[in-house]
């Protein structure tokens, strides 16, 4: 069976994959540290999307852009203007609610009874609202639904206003105010602002794209699910840049591509989706998300967006630098080349985090095995994390038997063969079945035991994690072994 959300956070806790902030400070809301396996697991899954990027397409290159940028990039890209949550504070309990997220609540509440009809009319409403940007008309629809406080029972509220999701904080000496800057809440504006640096120094054609990994940060005002919503979260992001009138073809591509590469990745197909927005962001032309069946839901875990000329033709304004591409392809229609254009871009861009939390949902599983023959037979249940081979922060873990004889060298020795290659563990302490049961717990898909035949032969027993079957085999095969596994 799955486990619940509690079930995940509290093994992810215990077995050191992620951990609340400043957990002896009782924790910082919707900020989390990631453990000795946790790092592993992440790092994983962010160079397997960096290889699915640039190492799969030539026309697809990386950057590191910093994390502070001159502040009139966020005037430019729309996000000190636009890039805000309404929200709506209870009187009587002083605490803050996002007024959308209280009205799909009550959508949520309406479906689960039954009443789609009822569902959808609100929901409708209330994207009409937004996009209106009606607020006191929204805060009318949460009075008329009744909508109260979850914590005090009131429905005491204050006026719908808009919040900027964006970190500000002082950089240098220089007089009050003018000082200000903001922590980047999407890695994208480092792409765009690096657009044509990129496109001369790496002599790339359109269409070509930019692809990136760094943290961002948003004071999100309803952060809840575990690392689902961060306010200091990482993103996988990649812009690519296409000739005008081809968008729709690359949007099309990258859409599928993506959704095929999570399933490569080992999240079923049942259990992904397309979401395609109604409410579209401020600098989207359509936008599609892909969305895991998480313990709580079908949710995003990442987003493709159509951005037209939107970013660069801002960038150019702002920063009156030209952000022009010349294409030397010849248009057949006219028999002269494209010339210069602002190009297009097709976003794709996925969180770490909701990728990480989804791969453990999807991995944690608690099963019921018998153990033993006849009068002997025992059921008992088992947890386990059914990691990818590829993405499992231990890939295999050496036990010598017994503590003596000689064979805790001959389990380092094996380590020393494969430390090079996969992150390989020794360890010697309590019994076998413990051994694998703590292994079973972190995902690792191989242990090898050594035992006194090993001495003999120079073969060991390999025990895979989803079967629990144990096969013998040479020493020297394990690095290939191994090796085939552990690729996608
Ligand atoms: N550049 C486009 C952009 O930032 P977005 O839909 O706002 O688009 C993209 O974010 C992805 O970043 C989301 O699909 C999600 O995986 C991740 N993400 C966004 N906000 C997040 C948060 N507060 N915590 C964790 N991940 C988040």
């Amino acid at each position: 069976t799955e486990g619940t959300l509690a079930e995940i956070v509290s093994h992810a806790k215990e077995y050191g994959f992620v951990f609340p902030s400043s957990e002896i400070y009782d924790g910082l809301a919707a900020v989390y540290d990631y453990g000795p396996n946790g790092v592993e697991l992440k790092n994983n899954l962010k160079q397997l999307w960096w290889k699915a990027m640039t190492q799969l397409n030539q026309n697809v290159v990386g950057i590191d852009a910093a994390i502070f940028m001159h502040p009139t990039t966020w005037k430019a890209s729309g996000h000190v203007d636009g890039f805000s949550d309404p929200m709506i504070d209870n009187l009587d309990s002083k605490k803050r609610y996002r007024a959308d997220v209280l009205l799909e609540e009550r959508a949520a509440e309406y479906e689960k009874n039954g009443e789609l009809a009822r569902a959808e009319t609100l929901l409708a409403e209330m994207g009409r609202l937004l996009t209106a940007e009606d607020l006191a008309g929204v805060k009318q629809l949460i009075i008329d639904e009744k909508i109260l406080c979850p914590i005090s029972k009131t429905g005491n509220w204050t006026d719908v206003r808009q919040f900027n999701l964006m970190f500000s904080t002082q950089m240098g000496a220089v007089a009050e105010g003018s000082n200000e800057i903001y922590l980047r809440p999407e890695t994208a504006q480092g792409i765009f602002v690096n657009f044509l640096n990129v496109q001369k120094s790496a002599r790339q054609k359109v269409p070509f794209g930019i692809a990136q990994i760094g943290k961002a940060f948003r004071n999100e005002i309803v952060a809840r699910q575990f690392i689902f919503r961060m306010r200091e979260f990482e993103q996988m992001e990649m812009q690519f840049f296409v000739r005008p009138g081809t968008e729709e073809e690359w949007y099309q591509h990258w859409k599928a591509a993506r959704r095929r590469w999570h399933e490569v990745m080992g999240l079923p197909a049942d259990k992904l989706r397309f979401h395609d927005h109604e409410k579209l962001a401020h600098y989207a032309k359509a936008a599609v998300d892909i969305e895991y069946e998480f313990p709580f839901g079908f949710k995003e875990i990442e987003g493709i967006h159509s951005r037209s000329d939107f970013d660069l033709t801002q960038h150019q304004q702002f920063s009156r630098k030209k952000q022009n591409y010349f294409d030397n392809d010849i248009n057949p229609e006219t028999g002269k080349p494209y010339g210069n254009y602002v190009p297009y871009v097709v976003e794709t861009s996925v969180g770490a985090d909701r990728l990480f939390l989804a791969t453990l949902c999807q991995a944690y599983q608690e099963e019921t095995i018998v153990e033993g023959e006849g009068e002997e037979q025992k059921t008992k249940t088992r947890k386990l994390l059914r990691l990818h081979p590829a993405v499992a922060p231990v890939k295999a873990a050496i036990f010598p038997l017994v503590k003596k004889d000689g064979l805790p060298e001959k389990a380092n020795e094996i380590y020393n063969q494969l430390r090079f290659d996969f992150r390989v563990v020794v360890e010697e302490k309590d019994s076998i079945g413990t051994r694998y049961t703590r292994q079973d717990l972190i995902g690792t898909p191989f242990c090898i035991a050594v035992d006194h035949q090993t001495l003999e032969d120079n073969t060991v027993t390999i025990r895979h994690r989803d079967s629990r079957e144990q096969t013998r085999m040479p020493i020297s095969e394990l690095r290939s072994y191994i090796g085939e596994a552990v690729s996608l």
